[in-house]
C-alpha cells in the first residue's frame, strides 16, 4: 500500500488539447479517492497516467516517496480492473484469479493461499472451478478485482468498472467495493461519472471539468459547500435549483419574492448586482409543515406539477430568468452535459403535504442554506472555505 501524490500533471495528446491540466491531488496511504466529471473532462486520461499507460507531459507523480513518471505500468505496481473485466474464458474462476502468480512463477502452494484468501474475502468460493462465461456480471467483476487482490498490489485503480451492469446490481457492487475497500485498507483511485457514486464511494471527491481540477473534498463539503457553480449543478440529484437573485440589504430578492438572508452571506453578496441564487429542492417547504424559520422566510408562488411519491412529493414551479442569468444557466447546462432543466424550480415537500397542481401555495425557504454564485466567474460568494476542501481558483468563465 501506498500514497499516491499527484502534482502539477498536464497531459497534452498529439492535437497539443490539454486533456489534464495542471491538476494536484495528495492521495493518503488507504484513501479511496473518486475522479469525477461529465464526459471527456479527463478523468479516464488522468487514471491512465497514475497506472502508466499515458505518458505524462509535465509534472510529477509520486507513488509512496518515489517518483514515477518514468517507469513502465508493471514497475509501479498498481492494479488497475477495468470497465470490460479482461478475463479469460478459458480458464476458470481459480486460475483468473491466479493469473498474475502464475505469470510470476509463484509457487503452487503460496498461489493457493493467495488465491483463497482473496476468493473468502469476495465470496467467491463456490464459484472458483466456473468458467468466467457463466457468471453474472457482478460475479465477475469480482473474479477481476480477486486478479487484483492476489498481486498485492499498492493500489487499485477503477475506471468506471459498473457502468455495464444494470441499476440494481450497480447499487449491489457499489456497496460491495466501498465494503472491499474498507476491509482491504488499500488506496483506491476510482473513475466515474456518476454522481451517486461519487458521493457514496469516496473518502473524498475530485470534481473535474475539461480537464481542470474544481474542487477536491468530501462528499458532504461538496454537497454543502460547492465552491463554484459548476460543481454545486454537479453534484445533487436532483439538482441544485439556480434562480436569478439580487441582495440589498439583508434581503435577497427572488423571482418568487423576497427572502430575508442571515447577515454573513449578505454581507459577502453585498454590492455585487445580479447574482444567482443556487437552492437545493430539500430546503423548501410547504409553510404549513415547516416548524422552522420565521415569516420573512416564506413565498407564495403557484405549482404547476405535483408527484407525490409517498415519503415525499416533488413540486415544480415554472419562472422566467432575465438573459444575462439565462445564458449562464444554458453554458452550465452544456457543461454539465445538459441534463437538467432549469427554468423551473423543483422542490421537494413532506409528503404530508397538501399542496397540489395549480395551487398559489405559501412555501418557506431555508435562507441559511441558500448559496449565492457570481454570474460571471461563477465562484460561489457564501461558501464557508472551512468547510470545502480545496476549490479551484475562481475562471473567468463558468
Ligand atoms: N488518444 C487520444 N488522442 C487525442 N485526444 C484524446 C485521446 N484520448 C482522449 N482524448 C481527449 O482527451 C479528453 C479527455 O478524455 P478522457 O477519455 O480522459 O475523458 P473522460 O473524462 O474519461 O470521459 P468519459 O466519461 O467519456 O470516459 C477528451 O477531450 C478526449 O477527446
Ligand atoms: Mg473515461
Amino acid at each position: 500500500m501506498a500514497a499516491i501524490t499527484i502534482k502539477n500533471l498536464v497531459k497534452k495528446y498529439g492535437d497539443g488539447f490539454p486533456a489534464v491540466n495542471d491538476v494536484s491531488i495528495d492521495i493518503a496511504d488507504g484513501e479511496f479517492v473518486i475522479l469525477v466529471g461529465p464526459s471527456g473532462c479527463g478523468k479516464s486520461t488522468l487514471l491512465r497516467m497514475i497506472v502508466g499507460l499515458e505518458d505524462i507531459t509535465s509534472g510529477d507523480l509520486l507513488i509512496g516517496e518515489k517518483r514515477v513518471n518514468d517507469l513502465a505500468p508493471r514497475e509501479r505496481n498498481l492494479a488497475m480492473v477495468f470497465q470490460n473485466y479482461a478475463l479469460y474464458p478459458h480458464l476458470t474462476v481459480y486460475e483468473n484469479i491466479a493469473f498474475p502468480l502464475r505469470l510470476a512463477k509463484m509457487d503452487n502452494s503460496e498461489v493457493d493461499r493467495l488465491v483463497r484468501d482473496a476468493s473468502s474475502t469476495l465470496e467467491l468460493d463456490e464459484h472458483l472451478e466456473r468458467k468466467p462465461g457463466n457468471l453474472s456480471g457482478g460475479q465477475r467483476q469480482r473474479v477481476a478485482m480477486g486478479r487484483a487482490i492476489v498481486r498485492q498490489a499498492d493500489a487499485f485503480l477503477f475506471d468506471e468498472p459498473l457502468s455495464n451492469l444494470d441499476a440494481k446490481l450497480r447499487g449491489q457492487m457499489r456497496t460491495e467495493i466501498a465494503r472491499l475497500q474498507k476491509r482491504l485498507g488499500i488506496t483506491t483511485v476510482y473513475v466515474t461519472h456518476d454522481q451517486t457514486e461519487a458521493m457514496t464511494l469516496g473518502d473524498r471527491v475530485a470534481v473535474l471539468k475539461r480537464g481542470i481540477l474544481q474542487q477536491l473534498a468530501t462528499p458532504r463539503e461538496l454537497y454543502e459547500n460547492p465552491g463554484n457553480l459548476f460543481v454545486a449543478g454537479f453534484i445533487g440529484s436532483p439538482p441544485m435549483n439556480f434562480l436569478p437573485a439580487e441582495v440589498s440589504g439583508n434581503q435577497v430578492k427572488l423571482p418568487f419574492g423576497t427572502v430575508e438572508l442571515p447577515a454573513d452571506k449578505a454581507e459577502r453578496a453585498a454590492g455585487k448586482g445580479l447574482l444567482i441564487a443556487g437552492i437545493r429542492p430539500e430546503h423548501f417547504e410547504d409553510a404549513s409543515i415547516a416548524n422552522e424559520g420565521g415569516s420573512q422566510s416564506t413565498f407564495r408562488a403557484k405549482v404547476d406539477v405535483v408527484e407525490w411519491l409517498g415519503n415525499e412529493t416533488y413540486a415544480y414551479i415554472p419562472f422566467e430568468a432575465p438573459p444575462e442569468v439565462a445564458a449562464q444557466l444554458q453554458q452550465l447546462e452544456k457543461d454539465l452535459d445538459g441534463e437538467a432543466m432549469r427554468t423551473q424550480l423543483v422542490i421537494n415537500l413532506d409528503g404530508a403535504s397538501r399542496i397540489r397542481e395549480g395551487d398559489e401555495a405559501e412555501i418557506w425557504v431555508d435562507a441559511r442554506k441558500i448559496h449565492l454564485f457570481d454570474p460571471s466567474t461563477g465562484e460561489n460568494l457564501t461558501v464557508d472555505r472551512d468547510n470545502a476542501g480545496r476549490i479551484a481558483e475562481a475562471e473567468a468563465t463558468v
